[in-house]
């Protein structure tokens, strides 16, 4: 049965109904779904819609929905569901009968796929913050491994000055700790449960927002049903964040391709991360560092199809926020799938010290260092500029 149908004389479109279908892609959000109805089907005993018995029989169906979702490869192949909010009901009453179509009482799909979508970004923020933790370490070895041996730092990507290996590498490590910070943000603002918001003026039954709250692990409920069911800010702090990141992966990686250019030598590519040429022989392509660079493009692009998406949106829900999933599961698919493979490159990638320490005792690179040591002789530190800059000519 539709979650719909009581009004309708003549039925859907076929076209339209298979178009309009979040399923095909909300699957993923099962584990969320059932969590939130878990919290729901407790309030609805508390305040005595339902009964004790039919509590138990609803909670048991639905963690058979939760073992059957992990173990049953199959288990998603179902041509009717809508989304996963109606593909949860269908099987619940498949389970336990009549009863199951008692777990909807007195919510709205607004409000589940509202909190749906928070417990996922919060699970992709804890589980991204142990991937930057093994990749900052995978940076931060390096850098210990490379003890004094210096390189040219570069600016207009001209040699500059000397500069330890080690603090090059760190540079990364500012630009990652600053992203991290960036999610742990995000993750406190998102931490709050929007169940009992309804679909968009509150719940229709006294339902104990705070109890449902806390068994989810939300910091408080949501403070304005309105906003709460129209709200996907969290959706694009988070995949602004991702795209700062992208962005960080798309320079490191940028240098890390010039950088093993035969011009430069100053790495070499580690084959498990490389390709090889169909034509030529002899080439060893750095196709990691190529798609890392051009996955920030997909990133960005879905911050901005989020932001082109919410605005202008009225209140408050609008199936237009239907549209906000793919952006969001596409891009954090990318990063999850990105950040261990960048890992294992930088473990692996080869460091030729000497070629860098040779490169950083040529090409002038103490001209500002001499400079110094006339300004500490007394000399005006313009005239002692120009002195060393004819010494160079
Ligand atoms: N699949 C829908 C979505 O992701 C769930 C909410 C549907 N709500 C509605 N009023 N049609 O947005």
């Amino acid at each position: 049965m539709k979650m719909w149908s009581g009004r309708f004389r003549q039925p859907l479109d076929e076209k339209f109904e298979r178009w309009q279908r979040s399923f095909p892609f909300d699957c993923i959000l099962i584990h969320y779904e059932l969590a939130a109805s878990r919290a729901h089907t407790r309030a609805l005993a508390l305040c005595g819609a339902i009964s004790d018995a039919e509590r138990e029989t609803i909670l048991s169906g639905l963690s058979q929905i939760a073992d059957r979702a992990k173990s049953i490869a199959s288990f998603f192949a179902d041509p009717d569901a809508e989304d996963v909010h109606h593909f949860v009901e269908k099987q619940l009453v498949t389970l336990i009968g009549d009863t199951g179509y008692k777990l909807h009482s007195g919510r709205s799909r607004n409000e589940q796929i509202a909190t749906d979508l928070r417990l996922y970004v919060r699970d992709s923020i804890d589980t991204l913050q142990g991937l930057f933790a093994d990749w900052m370490g995978a940076i931060l070895d390096r850098a210990k491994q490379a003890g004094e041996a210096a390189m040219p730092a570069y600016t207009h990507m001209q040699r500059a000055e000397p500069v330890l290996v080690a603090h090059w590498l760190l540079a990364y490590i500012e630009m990652f700790l600053r992203d991290a910070s960036r999610l742990s943000d995000c993750r406190k603002r998102l931490n709050l449960c929007p169940l009992g918001s309804g679909a968009v003026a509150g719940a229709t039954l006294p339902l104990d927002r705070a109890e449902m709250a806390a068994e989810l692990y939300f910091d408080a409920p949501t403070g304005n049903s309105i906003d709460a069911t129209s709200d996907r800010d969290f959706v694009l702090e988070f995949v602004s964040a991702l795209s700062q990141t992208a962005l960080h992966l798309s320079r490191w990686a940028e240098e890390m391709l010039l950088f093993s250019t035969q011009e430069y030598a100053f790495v070499s590519l580690p084959e498990p991360y490389s390709t090889g040429s169909s034509a030529m022989p002899q080439k060893k392509n750095g196709d990691l560092l190529e798609l890392v660079r051009a996955k920030a493009a997909r990133i960005i692009g879905n911050q901005n199809a989020l932001l082109v998406t919410i605005k202008g949106l009225p209140l408050a829900y609008n199936k237009d926020l239907q549209e906000t999933q793919q952006p969001l599961f596409e891009s954090t698919r990318t990063m999850l799938t990105m950040l261990p493979l960048v890992t294992g490159f930088m473990r692996s990638v080869e460091f030729h010290l000497e070629s860098m320490q040779k490169a950083a005792q040529s090409g002038f690179m103490n001209a500002w260092a001499a400079a110094t040591y006339l300004v500490r002789l007394g000399i005006p530190s313009r005239l002692a500029h120009e002195q060393v800059g004819k010494a160079v000519r």
